[in-house]
């Protein structure tokens, strides 16, 4: 595990705990008081603050990125390089070109390689994009998502820093929701989008980042996208008990989902009276093999170590991981479009 902070201790550790016949073997934080807390949680024996001590033992097989996005590009190139099978966090890296190097590297050294776009295993999104997959959506028209937090002026650490985020809302919010695009609808052909910063400095420390992001995309199958995010949504409460809002309108039927509706979606039929609230089916409870049991803790906190399962299997299995480093490329080549076309004010081509 390299990067023992938030996202490590919250879903990382216990999705790993839960997969059978898996050690943790290793932990790695360039802050000592970071590895200490990792160290003292999980009783893990090696510990180090260079991550290159880390991939290279023989002793592990795979690592989990879990530190600021700028250092995403040069310890998983590293990892690659000692032929490590690498999950990775989002957003991939600090741009396309970066993000495409790692992709192809992991396929050339014939890795396992996963993005963690945790969203994709919240249930309702998983049965949500078998039911676009089986036809139900008909023609896809439009996409619409819309993430709210507030997150108010608070100190955001490495995030409110360009050289270490790369992006703001974008990188941190928006990334996952242009992945839910991509499950949906398919890649986007040309997009016009807008940043706006509204905190330049939280207690006391300069941010040099956007706090709102939205874009107008087109997909190449001709459907359109409208998506917002932002940090300044006062009242709507933070994390992932705010509005995380998902519509899409096809010509068959309608589909609205909510990550809070972690089993459940609203749809309705082209003609028909208006929306409807389905239950999904148990089978989609969790991701296929996964060991957790969907009715033991928060089904809010308990899908994301989901994504833990889906690495393991991948590895073991020997078969591409869903979502990949090629899909978290994608992603980076949109947000990247974004950048552009918001510093242009126009439209940009992907
Ligand atoms: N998938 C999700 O839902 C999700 C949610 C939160 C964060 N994230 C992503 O996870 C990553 C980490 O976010 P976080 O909230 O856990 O941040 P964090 O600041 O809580 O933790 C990052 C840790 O990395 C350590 N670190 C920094 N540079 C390092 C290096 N070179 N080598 C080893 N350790 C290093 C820091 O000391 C810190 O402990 C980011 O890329 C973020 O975008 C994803």
């Amino acid at each position: 595990m390299i990067g023992c902070g938030g996202i490590a201790l919250q879903n990382h550790l216990p999705g790993l705990a839960l997969c059978p016949d898996v050690q943790l073997t290793a932990l790695c934080d360039s802050d000592e008081a970071c590895l200490e807390r990792g160290r003292q949680k999980t009783g893990v024996r090696v510990i180090s603050k260079t991550y290159a001590e880390i991939v290279s033992r023989d002793d592990i097989d795979a690592v989990i990125i879990a530190t600021p996005n700028v250092t995403h590009r040069p310890i998983a190139l590293a990892a690659i390089a000692a032929g490590k099978h690498v999950l990775c966090e989002k957003p991939l890296a600090m741009n396309y070109p970066d993000a495409k190097e790692m992709a192809d590297a992991a396929d050339r050294a014939g890795v396992r390689h996963m993005t963690a776009f945790t969203y994709r295993f919240v249930p309702a999104m998983q049965y949500l994009s078998h039911l676009v997959r089986r036809g139900d959506l008909g023609q896809p028209y439009h996409y619409r998502s819309c993430r709210l937090q507030d997150w108010g002026s608070r100190q955001l650490g490495w995030r409110q820093v360009k050289k270490l985020a790369g992006t703001g809302e974008l990188g941190d919010m928006l990334s996952h929701r242009i992945d839910f695009a991509h499950l949906l609808i398919g890649p986007m052909r040309r997009l016009v989008a807008n940043l706006k910063q509204y905190v330049p400095v939280r207690q006391g420390l300069p941010s040099d980042l956007d706090d709102w992001v939205a874009l107008i995309a087109e997909f190449e199958n001709g459907g359109t996208g409208v998506l917002e995010s932002s940090k300044m949504a006062s009242g709507r409460n933070e994390s992932w008990r705010s509005l995380d809002y998902v519509e899409i309108n096809g010509s068959e039927r309608s589909f609205v989902f909510t990550t809070g509706d972690w089993n459940r979606l609203q749809t309705g039929k082209a003609g028909g009276p208006g929306l409807e609230t389905i239950t999904i089916p148990e089978e989609f409870w969790r991701w296929p093999g996964s060991p957790r049991d969907p009715k033991s803790g928060d089904p809010l906190v308990t899908f994301r170590y989901d994504q833990a399962w889906e690495f393991v299997d991948a590895i073991r299995n020997q078969r591409p991981c869903r979502p990949s480093f090629h899909d978290g490329a994608r992603v980076l080549a949109v947000m990247d479009a974004a950048v552009r076309s918001a510093e242009t004010r126009s439209w940009v081509e992907l």
